[in-house]
C-alpha cells in the first residue's frame, strides 16, 4: 500500500491517481482543482476546525438551495467567480453587448407578451418604457430575436422571494419585430439587498461587505445561428453603481433612465405620465464565433 504521510508528497499522489482514461479536459480540470485546492489549504494552513467550518458552510449552502432559491450561484456572485467565468467566456466579444451575471432569480416559463406589452400589470412602480433594436455585428437587424426579461418589483423582490404572486411575475418573453425592435412596459427596476438570509449572507457580513445591487433589468437575447447575450440594463445614477455586490457593472451596461412628464408622450406609450423612458441596442455575434476566435488564438500560440 503506498504512503502518502509527507505532506509535500500528498499532492502528486492524489492527481496521479487520476485515470489516464478520463476524459482530457476533466483531468486537466480536476488535476488543476486538486493542485489550487491543496496549496490553499498549506498557504493557510488549515486548522480542523476551520476545515470542518467549511464542511458545514458548504453543506448549508447546498441546502439553501431549491427550486426557487440558488444559495451556490449566489456564492459564486459575490465571490467574483461568476463573472471571472463571464469574462473568460466573451473574450474577443468586441462589438457585441457586453455580458454580465445571469444570478439566481432567473427561471424558466415567463409568459409571452406581445411587442410593447407591459411585463409589470397590476405591480406598483414608476411607468417605464424600455425600446430599442437588436442587430447583427454585421449591422443586420434580427427579426423576430426573443427577448427574456426579468426584475424585482419596487421593493427590490423577485416573484420567487414572494410567498405567493400567482404564477410567474414581473417576468416576460417577447419577439422583436421585422426590423429587430421591441418595447416593452414595466415599472422602474430599483436597487435591492441579495437575500442575506443564508450561509452566504453571514460570509458577506463577516467580510463586512454591503449586500447591494445597483438598480438593473435582466436581459437574455437570443435569435438562432447567434450567440445568446446574457446581461443586465443598469439604472445611471445609482448610488451602488460602483459597489455591486456581485461585481456585475459595465459602463456600457449603465443607461439612461430619463424621466418625463409629457402626458401625450405617455398616452402614446400606453403609459400615465410622470413615467421614464429607455433606449437600448442589443447586438448579437454569429454562433461558434468564440469557439473559432479560440482555435485560431490556440493555432497562433502553438
Ligand atoms: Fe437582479
Amino acid at each position: 500500500m503506498q504512503k502518502n504521510d509527507d505532506e509535500s508528497k500528498l499532492t502528486e499522489a492524489v492527481i496521479a491517481r487520476l485515470s489516464a482514461d478520463a476524459d482530457p479536459r476533466f483531468r486537466r480540470v480536476m488535476q488543476s482543482l486538486i493542485r489550487h485546492v491543496h496549496d490553499f489549504v498549506r498557504e493557510v494552513e488549515l486548522t480542523e476546525d476551520e476545515w470542518f467550518e467549511a464542511i458545514k458552510f458548504l453543506t448549508a449552502t447546498g441546502q439553501k438551495c431549491d427550486d426557487k432559491r440558488q444559495e451556490f450561484i449566489m456564492l459564486s456572485d459575490v465571490l467574483g467567480v461568476s463573472m471571472l467565468v463571464d469574462a473568460i467566456n466573451h473574450r474577443s466579444a468586441e462589438g457585441t453587448t457586453e455580458t454580465t451575471v445571469l444570478g439566481p432569480f432567473f427561471v424558466h416559463g415567463a409568459p409571452e407578451i406581445e411587442n410593447g406589452g407591459d411585463m409589470a400589470a397590476g405591480w406598483d412602480g414608476e411607468p417605464t418604457c424600455v425600446s430599442g433594436q437588436v442587430r447583427a455585428t454585421d449591422g443586420t437587424p434580427l427579426a423576430g430575436a426573443l427577448l427574456d426579461l426579468w426584475q424585482s418589483n419596487s421593493e427590490g423582490n423577485y416573484d420567487v422571494q414572494l410567498a405567493d404572486t400567482g404564477g410567474r411575475q414581473l417576468r416576460a418573453k417577447l419577439h422583436a419585430d421585422a426590423e429587430g425592435r421591441f418595447r416593452v412596459r414595466t415599472i422602474l427596476p430599483t436597487s435591492y439587498p441579495v437575500p442575506t438570509d443564508g450561509p452566504m449572507g453571514k460570509v458577506l457580513e463577516r467580510m463586512g461587505r454591503h449586500p447591494m445591487r445597483p438598480a438593473h433589468l435582466h436581459f437574455m437575447v437570443s435569435a438562432p445561428g447567434y450567440e445568446t447575450v446574457v446581461t443586465h440594463l443598469f439604472v445611471k445614477g445609482d448610488p451602488y453603481l460602483d459597489s455591486d455586490v456581485v461585481f456585475g457593472v459595465k459602463d456600457s451596461l449603465i443607461v439612461d433612465f430619463k424621466r418625463s412628464e409629457s402626458a401625450s408622450e405617455a398616452q402614446k406609450l400606453g403609459l400615465q405620465a410622470p413615467f421614464y423612458r429607455a433606449s437600448y441596442d442589443f447586438v448579437l455575434r454569429p454562433a461558434g464565433a468564440a469557439r473559432r476566435l479560440a482555435a485560431r488564438s490556440a493555432r497562433d500560440a502553438a
